[in-house]
């Protein structure tokens, strides 16, 4: 079974692509909304709860994991493999796949992401080694806006806030490495434009994850969901995400 993990909704994103690459794998999900937003937390609180959602999703049966949260890709550290029971071979992240995805890109990519994200450099430093030019934004407060249902008349001031000193015309992509962003990818084009090429990086993970794992995670296709908080926005993404599946959601106490 594969365990997903984020700090709430965002990696339903990424568990939607890789359901519809691996529709018979068993996934059980866990989103930590208790403790969302993750992308203003510093890395040592990050660490905590990294090592937390993995256990969680372990004691529970999940024999591989998937990391659908950027904000926490630099806690999830080679010297913690050994302690999780982790390996290359069974825990897959978000940079590597969407890195990968541009190793032939020629123009200067925007990335957009929490400022855990940003501050951590993971991205910069894989981007300059693979010689691509590469400029950051963070957008203070998204996650948690639209984890939590914030309007989006507001989710898009906050966007423009944080874009407003960017020439969108310099950039051949702008990364959504903030895996709730997708979800307000409205909004994102309504004040960027339309002409912004955005990309999504949960169709590479999903790519990854299937090469990885399968046909090792072969299942029934069972569905099942874990909250640390029960919100009516993270059941309303739910249902949006997966209007066709069947599934269990349980609050974590
Ligand atoms: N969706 C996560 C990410 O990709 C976490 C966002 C947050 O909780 O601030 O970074």
């Amino acid at each position: 079974m594969i365990g997903i993990f984020d700090s709430g909704s965002g990696g339903l994103t990424v568990l939607k692509a890789i359901r519809e690459q691996m529709p018979s794998t068993d996934i059980l999900y866990f989103g930590d909304i208790k403790n969302a937003p993750y992308g203003e937390k510093s890395r040592e609180e990050l660490s905590r709860l990294t090592i937390n959602n993995i256990r969680v999703l372990q004691t529970r049966g999940a024999t591989s994991i998937v990391s659908a949260c950027n904000s926490v890709s630099a806690s999830l550290a080679v010297s913690l493999y050994d302690v999780l029971g982790l390996t290359s071979q069974n825990l897959i992240e978000m940079v590597g796949p969407t890195v990968s995805c541009f190793k032939d890109f020629k123009r200067p990519i925007l990335l957009a992401a929490t400022s855990a994200t940003i501050d951590s450099e993971i991205y910069q430093s894989a981007f300059q080694m693979l010689g691509i030019k590469i400029d950051t934004v963070a957008i203070p407060k998204l996650a948690g806006a639209i984890e939590f249902g914030t309007p989006s008349k507001d989710q898009e001031l906050l966007i423009a806030g944080a874009c407003a000193a960017y020439d969108m015309r310099k950039y051949g992509a702008i990364i959504l490495a903030c895996t709730h962003y997708p979800l307000a990818l409205a909004s994102f084009r309504k004040v960027l434009g339309e002409d912004v090429q955005f990309f999504d990086p949960a169709e590479a993970v999903a790519d990854r994850v299937k090469r990885q794992l399968w046909p090792r995670e072969v299942g029934d296709g069972k569905l099942r969901f874990l909250v640390s908080r029960d919100t009516p926005q993270f059941r309303s993404h739910v249902t949006k995400l997966l209007p066709d599946a069947s599934y269990v959601i349980e609050v974590l106490d």
